[in-house]
């Protein structure tokens, strides 16, 4: 992007630790004006010592995304001090690890109003001042959005929930001057898949014990790069290609975040960037044609 970041705050949300913690620092050390959205301000240590140790100045703001009729007025209020609004990245989200028939729906919901209807409506809640500063949305998706991963069904069905719901959007969007990006990551060494309680997992997998078990131990041994899998990475990598996809003059749609994810993506998608059903959706919102499907 030419002549440095442009006017207008960058949302970030998830900030208080892991994606969205080096996220939200290392674009406010570019100098974009960076309001870290954080779940609750009695959990900021991760991002307090980025800032700590970056010097970086962001705004920090508590914000659960799964609180509908508070999203409008905090959109508001950032544009109200800040001027405008560039950008909305959502990193907040919830993993965990459970098996398919001990898995209650009331998790399911949980997971998708935090993973897919909290992030809808923030940038629902956004459009009207992205679509004014020809601005962007950037979800941080997983490759489990993508393919599904084993001991993972609700969390991955949400990551693909939202990746269609924003595939579907992208090409009328940028129509209206917003560009939409997923950011895909592999495995990231954070604190959210430390935080599953294996107690209550393996106690709840029935059947499904020894499988699990083979899988966990065969990802410990790997240290969670299984095979097929790209490297893990850290969070403050997976912010650098966020940082990139910002910069881009022309983001693609879909950006995996390590390297080798293009090759395992590629093995389930012939589309890896989103370009080629980008521009199949969007010429059907063009002027029309004559061309009719092959
Ligand atoms: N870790 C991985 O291997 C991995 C891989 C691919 C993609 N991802 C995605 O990367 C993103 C960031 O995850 P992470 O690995 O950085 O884990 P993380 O450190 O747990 O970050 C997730 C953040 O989301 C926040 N959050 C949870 N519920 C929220 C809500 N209702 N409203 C607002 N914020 C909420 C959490 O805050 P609290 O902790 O205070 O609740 C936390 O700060 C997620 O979307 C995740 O799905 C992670």
């Amino acid at each position: 992007m030419s002549g440095g970041p442009p006017a207008g705050a960058v949302i970030v949300t998830g900030a208080g630790s892991g994606v969205g913690a080096s996220t939200a620092t290392a674009l406010a050390g570019r100098g974009y004006r960076v309001v870290a959205a954080v779940h609750s301000l009695d959990r900021t240590a991760g991002l307090d010592e980025l800032v700590a140790r970056s010097g970086a100045e962001v705004e920090v703001a508590e914000l659960d995304v799964t609180d509908e009729p508070a999203l409008p007025a905090f959109t508001a209020g950032v544009v109200a001090r800040h001027g405008g609004l560039h950008a909305v990245v959502n990193s907040a989200g919830v993993t965990g690890v459970e098996t398919f028939e001990d898995e209650d729906l009331a998790n399911y919901r949980r997971v998708f109003d935090v993973n897919v209807f909290g992030p809808v409506a923030l940038f629902k809640s956004a459009l009207p001042y992205l679509r004014a500063s020809g601005g962007r949305i950037i979800a941080v998706g997983s490759i489990a959005g993508v393919l599904g991963l084993p001991f993972q069904e609700s969390y991955s069905g949400s990551k693909f929930a939202l990746e269609g719901i924003l595939e579907a959007f992208a090409p009328v969007a940028r129509r209206s001057g917003v560009a939409v990006s997923v950011v895909e990551p592999g495995p990231i060494s954070t604190e959210a898949v430390r935080r599953t309680d294996w107690i209550r997992v393996f106690k709840g997998a029935g059947p499904y014990e020894g499988l699990l078990r083979q899988y966990v131990d065969n990802a410990a041994a790997l240290r969670g790069t299984l095979p097929g899998l790209p490297p893990t990475q850290t969070p403050a990598e997976v912010a650098e290609a966020i940082v990139d996809l910002l910069a881009s003059d022309d983001p693609p749609f879909r950006c995996p975040t390590a390297p080798g994810t293009r090759l395992l993506l590629a093995r389930k998608l012939a589309d890896v960037s989103g370009e080629t059903v980008g521009e199949v959706t969007g010429r059907w919102l063009d002027a029309a044609t004559s061309e009719t499907a092959e």
